[in-house]
């Protein structure tokens, strides 16, 4: 397993695994990953990109705004496996932010596993007038 920076060689893989999980336009994840302030990170297994996150970074303060996992890789543990990777490299010093729609069970339910605490819901947040619950992982949780 490796977790390693994107560079622009992932970014088809990253494509690819967006257009059938998050399904953002192909244009925003082009944009988000041109951005100074936006960090990509993939998780290989056997030199194969299985899932990525995009993140920002502004102080000592993180926001998750894409996170998946190849679909023929759900429930396998890669995403816990991801998110380890990022709480590794960046809880000691940040607080990590993440929106995530209220019907994603399975996001949800990860981000649980990992500690991090609803704090406050964004109502009609996306645009088909679903609810964003945003979530916090405080920073120094072992
Ligand atoms: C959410 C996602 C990243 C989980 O990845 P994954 O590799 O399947 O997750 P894991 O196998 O590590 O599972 C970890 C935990 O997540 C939860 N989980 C994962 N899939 C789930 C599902 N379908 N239903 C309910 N809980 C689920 C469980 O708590 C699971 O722990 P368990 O296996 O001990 O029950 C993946 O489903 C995905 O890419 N979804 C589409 C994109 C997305 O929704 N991203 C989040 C946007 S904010």
């Amino acid at each position: 397993m490796n977790f390693r920076l994107a560079v622009n060689n992932d970014i088809n893989h990253i494509i690819k695994i967006n257009s059938h999980t998050v399904k953002w336009p192909n244009s925003m994840i082009y944009k988000e990953f041109k951005l100074n302030l936006s960090k990509s990170f993939v998780l290989e297994n056997n030199n194969q990109v299985v899932g990525y996150v995009m993140l920002r970074k502004a102080d000592s303060e993180i926001d998750i705004i894409n996170f998946a996992i190849d679909v023929d890789f759900h429930r396998m543990g890669y995403g816990s496996l991801l998110m380890n990777e990022i709480l590794k490299t960046f809880n000691k010093s940040h607080k990590i932010f993440i929106e995530v729609s209220i019907n994603n069970l399975a996001a949800r339910n990860l981000y649980n596993k990992f500690e991090f605490k609803d704090i406050s819901i964004r109502k009609n947040y996306y645009n088909y007038n679903e609810d964003a619950v945003v979530m916090i992982r405080e920073n120094g949780i072992a």
